[in-house]
């Protein structure tokens, strides 16, 4: 099984980015216990961050072509804006699982609407880092259902 994780944009800044809505964690580290998670459950997992909208819908293209099973995404701000990702999400199909460190309900108002989540299987939002392994479980045993 194969599973592309997607971050999006300031999210390489973690660990430095405003701490205290995103913990302390950098990129690196959460990737690093995702996989360990990951090749304990039988699972590959490729990564992908990238600051630019385009490149996330050529990314999410290029997922279909590679036959990836599925999708975590944490579209960044885009969440809030994209339409061209929400579209990407939509046209290939598969299944995906958007992702928030924060709890965006919780935030400032614009952070309430998502663009992207109508394209997602389910949203995980609020658990820190542990966002992405829930996701991951979760969307595990979608594909396997
Ligand atoms: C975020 C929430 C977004 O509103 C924000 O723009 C981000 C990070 C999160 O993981 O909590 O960049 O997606």
């Amino acid at each position: 099984m194969k599973i592309l994780v997607i971050h999006g944009p300031n999210l390489q800044l973690l660990g430095v980015r405003e701490p205290e809505i995103y913990g302390r964690a950098g990129l690196a580290e959460i990737n690093k216990s995702l996989l360990a998670v990951a090749t304990a459950l039988g699972c590959d997992l490729d990564f992908f961050q990238t600051n630019h909208e385009g490149d996330i819908v050529d990314r999410i293209a290029l997922a279909y072509k590679d036959g990836v099973d599925g999708i975590i995404i944490n579209p960044a701000a885009y969440t809030h804006t994209s339409i061209a990702i929400r579209d990407a999400l939509k046209a290939v199909n598969l299944p995906a699982v958007e992702v928030h460190l924060s709890n965006v309900s919780a935030r400032e108002e614009f952070r309430n609407v998502s663009m992207t989540a109508a394209s997602c299987v389910a949203v995980v939002a609020g658990f820190g880092p542990d966002s992405y392994e829930l996701a991951l479980r979760g969307l595990i045993k979608k594909l396997v259902s």
